[in-house]
């Protein structure tokens, strides 16, 4: 796993799109897994910039997303749907019919999960998977206890998530949804390459736990040492309670030695 500590929120925003812009390049036809929240929109706003300056062009790339509420419409102005819309592909060159997200209107929601995983399966796979991490150590919406193994499914989320995401509803918990269709922690895992973004104090102890503790399904994020190819990009407040900061800090400096 690279731990990569940055000054600020915004230089974790320049650098993971600097090099999700450089793998669409290399292979411009690649699938790129996307997530959503509040972290990773400084990650779309400079990719939009690399767009906007004709360095990059998203025309033949497949995305994926992690989840969806289950319940709300499409065009709902908190479903992930409209979130990725108004974010990042009304803002680029992304052809919508490869822009997938799951279906949380679907009549049959288990049939929607298998075939969501069908539609990566017949896209070869996530070339590069983006993920930010829940204050409880989730990812996507794979609550704590959810089998390390897991495919997509639909899962009940925790009352600290629906806490936590009620900002974006500007309501009351109550008013996010229960339940929400989810890629699992195993579909994640099959990502070729895995980039993970937390920034702020209140992401240090899931981070904390992600990159030191145990693996475990209490923390799903764990999951992720057992991934070859991971890259954990984070500021100095979701990095303040990492025991092993320090030599972080120094591998990462060997690193961009090598790589100059
Ligand atoms: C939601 C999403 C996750 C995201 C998490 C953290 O629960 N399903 O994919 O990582 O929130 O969001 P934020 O970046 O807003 O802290």
């Amino acid at each position: 796993m690279r731990v990569v500590i940055l000054e600020s929120a915004k230089q974790v925003s320049q650098r993971s799109a600097k090099h999700i812009c450089q793998v669409v390049e290399e292979i411009p036809s690649m699938t790129l897994g996307l997530a959503t929240g509040g972290t990773p929109v400084g990650t779309y706003r400079e990719m939009i910039e690399y767009y906007r300056q004709g360095q990059v062009s998203f025309a033949q790339v497949t995305t994926f997303n992690l989840d969806e509420y289950v319940g709300l419409p499409r065009n709902h102005a908190q479903s992930y749907y409209t979130f990725m819309h108004q974010q990042l592909f009304e803002h680029a060159d992304f052809e919508q019919s490869r822009c997938h997200l799951p279906d949380g209107e679907a009549e049959d929601l288990s049939a929607a999960c298998e075939a969501y995983e069908r539609a990566i399966d017949e896209a070869g796979g996530i070339d590069l998977q983006l993920l930010g991490i829940g204050t409880d150590g989730h990812i996507a919406f794979n609550e704590p206890s959810s089998s390390l193994a897991s495919r997509t499914r639909v899962k009940a989320l925790t009352r600290q998530t629906r806490e936590d995401n009620a900002r974006f509803f500007d309501a009351p918990a109550e008013e996010v949804p229960k339940l929400a269709i989810t890629m699992g922690v195993g579909t994640i895992c099959e990502a070729t390459e895995i980039l993970l973004l937390a920034t702020g104090k209140g992401k240090a102890n899931a981070v904390r736990d992600l990159i030191e503790g145990p693996v475990t399904a209490q923390v799903p994020a764990s999951a992720l040492q057992l991934h070859p190819h991971v890259t954990v990009m984070l500021d100095e407040p979701a990095a303040s309670r990492l025991a092993r900061r320090d030599y972080y800090l120094h591998v990462e400096a060997l690193q961009l030695e090598l790589e100059a």
